[in-house]
């Protein structure tokens, strides 16, 4: 049986709105081993961040719990208190927030808030430490680095330093929303180069959150499809790239491709995804599929066991050879 680092089990999230409540994740499975770098892949407001964040419990207070359990090493996570919770934020669990900028102080040194991560986890209040780590993310003037608050650094040298700060506690899982989003593409493979090594050499896991095909097929060993708060496909990532089963994987993988492909025309896939609001009890993604049949309108599709992948799409019950071999 294989030991997780972490299991989540069908969690469903909802946000208490003026008329009422919407859930926006919807049931979600995802396990991480030791040591494995998994990523989220979908379009914005699929629920990505909200299921990413809800392992550590950091969404604002109109967050409900509808149901499911996250087991970190074996411990269920849901039930603790805010103090057991802040036992394990940044340092077995660390969190790389989607917009650097707000999330470190401005008008506090850099050292200072390296200082505060490592006093919080009551770790040695090491300088030495915090030079060692800012070197391991690439700042090379550490020294100096030490002394600079974020608003004299450029966007680029912030998102070191929030990895940085993610690492510092020597985390069990990392996870990294969006690291990349916001720098330019070579300072995109640096970074991914980097936690690669970092995951290697310390075996941390990894959790990386992205809309980018490229950076998943970059970094990750498996990939989670999710559309409309829910996983659609879950797989190995060569295969899920070189054989996508779900149509919103492979209208991905074409968007990817057309972008990265010299010479091939641009794909692009039509219409947008539901919000919240607007999720109905048929598959999310029926009314941009091009393979939909009229029960994809009408029913919840299940998530189903294709060899050693998952899929949520009725193309995979018995009754549709013919139409999957269109893909
Ligand atoms: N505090 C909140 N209150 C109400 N709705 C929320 C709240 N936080 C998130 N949501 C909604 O939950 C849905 C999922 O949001 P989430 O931030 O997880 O999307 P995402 O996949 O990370 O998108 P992006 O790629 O843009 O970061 C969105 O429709 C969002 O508006
Ligand atoms: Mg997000």
């Amino acid at each position: 049986m294989v030991d997780y680092l972490i299991e989540i089990n069908g969690l469903k999230i909802s946000f208490k709105q003026k008329n009422g409540f919407v859930q926006v994740v919807r049931g979600i499975d995802l396990k991480i081993k030791r040591g494995e770098i998994v990523g989220i892949l979908g379009e914005s407001g699929c629920g990505k961040t909200v299921s990413a964040t809800s392992i550590l419990r950091l969404e604002d207070e109109s967050a409900i719990y509808d149901s499911g359990q996250i087991f970190f090493k074996g411990k269920e996570l849901t039930d603790l208190s805010e103090s057991e919770y802040q036992k394990i934020r940044g340092n077995q669990i660390a969190y790389i927030f989607q917009n650097a900028s707000t999330a470190l102080i401005p008008h506090k040194k850099i050292g200072k808030q390296l200082m505060g991560v490592l006093k919080r986890h009551d770790l040695p209040r090491s300088k030495e430490k915090i030079l060692v780590t800012l070197e391991s993310v690439g700042i090379t003037e550490a020294e100096t680095v030490y002394e600079m608050y974020p608003f004299q650094l450029s966007g680029g040298q912030n998102q070191r330093i929030m990895i940085a700060q993610g690492i510092i506690c020597g985390p069990d899982l990392l996870i990294a929303d969006e690291p990349t989003s916001s720098v330019d593409v070579a300072l995109r493979k640096v970074i991914l180069d980097m936690l690669k090594e970092i995951n290697r050499k310390t075996g941390m896991a990894i959790l990386m959150i992205t809309h980018d095909f490229e950076v998943i097929n970059y970094i990750c060993d498996r990939v989670v499809v999710m559309y409309g708060g829910l996983i659609m496909e879950e797989g190995p990532m060569a295969e899920v790239m070189s054989n996508p089963l779900h149509p919103y994987t492979k209208a991905l993988t074409y968007c990817a491709q057309s972008i990265y492909q010299n010479g091939s025309d641009l794909f692009t896939l039509s219409g947008a995804p539901p919000t919240p609001a607007e999720f109905k009890l048929e598959c999310p993604f029926a009314p941009r599929c091009s393979f939909k049949r009229s029960t994809c309108m009408l029913e919840m599709p299940m998530m189903m066991e294709v060899d050693d992948r998952k899929v949520r799409c009725v193309l995979y019950r018995e009754e549709y050879p013919d139409v999957r071999s269109d893909l």
